[in-house]
């Protein structure tokens, strides 16, 4: 339903995970610690629970979860995997619908590859949103806009640019920020007295990651298509390229991300 099928999320978890920036990670656990008595994180656009599987051996364990996403496959998909635990609650929810948000009691909204695919109303109406509640953000691995490669291709820059453009377009929240998301909401949330960190959760994939450069590269094509600069010709010969390049021990592929973590002062 929500274009986001569960093998490729499974396919990129393990690249998320060794991607997502560390500090970020302690900053968070060091607040949940710190908050007493009730603790609860709220995963918006959860998926199938990557950020859950996680995050939840790190946090104390008396935390509630609220796993929340508009997509039923994929909660059905979360559920599985989680199994029935008693501090975890799953939810079908569209966010768009921001005023019915589970916000009470919340420590923490988290969410993970998920604001580059909103708007800047949708994130100033979050903000908005979550901050009358006090609760804070984790929000993690927002493409930055790099997309690199060892193995240089005469297009390359006209592929990034024309899929960097793609990122602005609606993915179901209006005109999307794509690359401008982590700046967006840094600004939006320091103007509402929110300490704001960031830091870099870049993709590394080498060789050992064939299969996941693989679907990335599958997964360029319909955006260069829909931008239309280039050829279809030139399309198929850059992903020949690249394809071709893939088993090489030396071929690797940077997809840039920043992560981000916004706390209220106590
Ligand atoms: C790129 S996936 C990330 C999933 C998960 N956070 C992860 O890191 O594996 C984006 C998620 O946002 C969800 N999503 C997109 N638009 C949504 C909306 N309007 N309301 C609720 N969830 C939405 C999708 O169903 C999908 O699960």
């Amino acid at each position: 339903m929500s274009g986001f099928d569960k093998d490729w999320l499974a396919l990129r978890e393990p690249a998320d995970r060794k991607a997502r920036a560390g500090n970020l990670i302690d900053r968070l656990c060091l607040y949940m610690v710190a908050t007493k008595p009730h603790r609860a994180l709220l995963d918006i656009g959860c998926g199938t629970g990557s950020t859950f599987r996680t995050l939840s051996p790190l946090v104390p364990v008396d935390t509630d979860w609220h796993l929340l996403d508009y997509d039923p496959l994929l909660l059905e998909e979360a559920k599985l995997r989680t199994g029935e635990r008693s501090n975890i609650r799953f939810r079908r929810h569209d966010l768009n619908d921001l005023d019915s948000l589970p916000l009470d009691g919340v420590t923490v909204v988290t969410a993970s590859a998920l604001f580059d695919l909103c708007s800047a109303d949708f994130c100033n109406r979050f903000i908005d949103a979550i901050s009358p509640h006090g609760a804070g953000l984790y929000a993690a691995l927002n493409y930055d806009g790099v997309m690199q490669w060892t193995k240089p291709h005469p297009l390359d820059e006209q592929v990034v640019a024309d899929f960097n453009r793609h990122q602005h377009f609606d993915k179901g929240f209006g005109p999307a920020l794509g690359p401008d998301a982590t700046q967006h909401l840094r600004l939006g949330l320091e103007w509402n007295g929110y300490h704001v960190c960031t830091a870099p959760s870049p993709w590394v994939l080498g060789p050992d990651q064939a299969r996941l450069q693989a679907e990335l590269l599958h997964g360029i094509v319909r955006p260069l298509t829909e931008v239309g600069n280039l050829s279809s010709a030139e399309i198929s010969d850059w992903l020949a390229f690249r394809r071709a390049s893939l088993p090489a021990p030396d071929s690797s592929c940077v997809v840039g991300h920043t992560d981000l973590i916004a706390l209220r002062k106590r």
